[in-house]
């Protein structure tokens, strides 16, 4: 099988660990960087999370610090879900390695501009780089195959009932790249609520696996499922949504997918960062119709995720 040559761009935190880590460790994959945005924490603790990340992997990928904040400037970063270090605060000693002193942007450009085969674009956090590398290269927007994103939900939110993290940390960022001519497609919070789970047999077979992926994965998974746990009283799997995104990057017929025109509300009082899908069935009647502009992730199928995921990382 031909690997796929890919960029990560990622907002280093625990579920994106386990993305980055499954992606890197796929074979299906040529992982030519890794791009990093301020998001879940702060841009200098997304660089080191990701430089950790990549040692775990054991694999040679260059990590590129990008934007150290949303395009409109203010966000919430998410400590609360991901601890204070970003890694879920389970103690993964830090990196030797270091990152590249290119511009995650200029990487960005470079690599897709320069390219003389196909490079697909995978990203995990706000869509800040991609924007930005869109506003100093527009053409850009005809150079890169795919994009998969973890991002957005059409029917509500995460950190509002409207807006998904990922989107509501820089929606100006997202209606950029939600607007541009690139091959798109979203995967939400829905299809990951429905078919993304992790479950707990899952976690022991990563936990005995005995592989420096492996032992990443397994701890950060148990941390989520035990920080559930406590809230709710009761062990039940755990649903990363960037892991979620990535199976589906990785092996696209595990979901059913619908194209969609989907529009990001930038001034709404309570849905502001909201990804609006017009799902009017009548709409594409009309001549004056916007034609879809994204496919839509809708059904993920959970056993064949959770078999792509282990089939991957328990290889040794
Ligand atoms: O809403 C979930 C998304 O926001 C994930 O990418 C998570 O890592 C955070 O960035
Ligand atoms: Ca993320």
């Amino acid at each position: 099988m031909e690997k796929r040559k890919v960029v990560i761009d990622c907002d280093t935190g625990v579920d994106d660990a386990m993305a980055l880590i499954l992606g890197m460790r796929s074979p299906a994959f040529d992982v030519l960087g890794i791009t990093t945005t301020a998001g879940n924490v702060t841009l200098e603790k997304v660089v080191r999370n990701t430089l950790v990340v990549v040692e775990h992997a054991q694999r040679e990928v260059p990590v590129y610090p990008g934007a150290s904040r949303p395009l409109m400037g203010a966000w919430d970063t998410a400590e609360n879900a991901h601890g204070s270090d970003g890694l879920g605060d389970v103690g993964f000693p830090d990196p030797e390695r270091t990152a590249e002193t290119t511009h995650a942007v200029d990487f960005l450009i470079e690599t897709f501009m320069n390219s003389g085969e196909p490079v697909h674009l995978i990203t995990l956090g706000p869509l800040t780089n991609v924007a930005l590398a869109l506003a100093k290269a527009p053409a850009l927007e005809h150079h890169i195959a795919s994009l998969v994103m973890m991002a957005g939900g059409i029917n509500g939110g995460n950190v509002t009932a409207a807006a998904e993290f990922n989107v509501i940390v820089d929606p100006e960022a997202a209606d950029i790249v939600f607007r541009s001519a690139i091959p798109k497609t979203m995967v939400g919070l829905g299809p990951i609520m429905q078919g993304g789970s992790i479950k707990a047999e899952d976690v022991a077979q990563f936990e005995q696996a005995g592989t420096p992926w492996c032992d990443m994965v397994g701890r950060l998974l148990r941390q989520r499922m035990e920080a559930w746990q406590a809230i709710v009283g009761e062990v039940r799997p755990t649903m990363p949504p960037d892991l979620a995104a990535m199976g589906v990057a990785l092996d696209p017929d595990i979901a059913q997918a619908t194209p969609y025109h989907v529009m990001i509300e930038l001034n709404g009082t309570h849905t502001r960062g909201m990804t609006l899908a017009d799902r009017r069935w009548y709409r594409k009647l009309f001549d004056d119709a916007p034609a879809p502009n994204v496919n839509v992730v809708t059904e993920i199928d959970n056993d064949r995720y959770r078999k792509l995921v282990l089939d991957t990382l328990l290889v040794q």
